[in-house]
């Protein structure tokens, strides 16, 4: 029965993958491993500079590992990048994402049709002509979102969407995260703030200077991994009074 083990492979295959730029000498990326099973959302966890973003950029093909294999069983990969700035190309929402569908051969007014709908799902419907440019950074993620869903990827990618965003925008992205969770999209997390979506998750893969350290599950991840040592907070440390709101090292 082939077709039934062809539905069981993962979506995702990362086998032993290793990014290491020109002049220098440690791996960005160091024989990375790891399976995405369809449907999975899975968060990648590190601190700045772990390899988050190189690794992302690989998936997407965007970039070429120095060895290693990818393997990606789908149509096609949504990325939200962590300035969403840098990814709106229209000047209102209906012809950013209008974009998409344009490329793939969709007609002017079938274009248009996907993005309004597209718009719609991911919470933008009566913006469709505001200026792109203007939308919260909650909106612009949406926005970002609504491109891939009017091109239908089956896996996407969000580099920390958290970034610069308020207490609104994370609810705003985490909306959208649940949704894409719902339709069946294969979505994976890239974030070191684990308290804004770390019950979510089915497993948790940690990234340290380019390698995957530890993997497992949420409850795991917060009573038995050593984050802090990967320079990532454990989310279950407690706020109890005035004197625990700093951040700084113990004394
Ligand atoms: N284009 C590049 N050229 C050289 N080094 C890079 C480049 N992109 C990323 N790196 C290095 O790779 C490492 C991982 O970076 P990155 O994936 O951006 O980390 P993260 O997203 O986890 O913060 C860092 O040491 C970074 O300096
Ligand atoms: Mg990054």
């Amino acid at each position: 029965m082939p077709e039934r083990s062809e539905t069981r492979l993962p979506v995702l295959e990362v086998s032993g993958i290793s990014r290491r730029f020109y002049g220098q000498t440690a791996c960005a990326l160091d024989a990375v491993s790891f399976s995405v099973p369809k449907g999975e959302f899975l968060v990648i966890s590190g601190a700045n500079g772990s390899g988050k973003s190189v690794l992302m950029h690989l998936i997407a093909g965007l970039d070429e590992p120095t060895s290693g294999r990818i393997e990606f069983r789908g149509n096609r990969v949504g990325l939200v990048f962590q300035n969403p700035d840098a990814q709106i190309l229209g000047d209102t929402p209906l012809e950013d994402v209008a974009f998409g569908p344009r490329n793939l051969g969709q007609n002017k007014k079938e274009a248009s049709e996907t993005a309004r709908r597209a718009l719609a799902d991911a919470g933008l419907a009566g913006k469709e002509n505001h200026p792109a440019r203007s939308l919260s950074g909650g909106e612009k993620r949406r926005l970002a979102v609504a491109g891939i869903m009017a091109m239908d990827a089956d896996l996407v990618i969000f580099d920390e969407p958290y970034a610069n965003l308020d207490w609104p925008g994370v609810l705003q992205v985490n909306a959208v995260l649940s949704d894409l969770r719902a339709s069946g999209k294969t979505v994976i997390v890239l974030t070191h703030e684990l308290e804004k979506i770390l019950a979510r998750a089915d497993r948790l893969l940690v990234l340290h200077a380019g390698r995957i350290v530890w993997q497992g599950k949420p409850v795991q991840a917060v009573t038995e991994a050593p984050l802090e040592s990967w320079g990532i907070r454990n989310p279950l440390g407690a706020y109890r009074s005035v004197e625990d709101l700093v951040w700084e090292n113990p004394e």
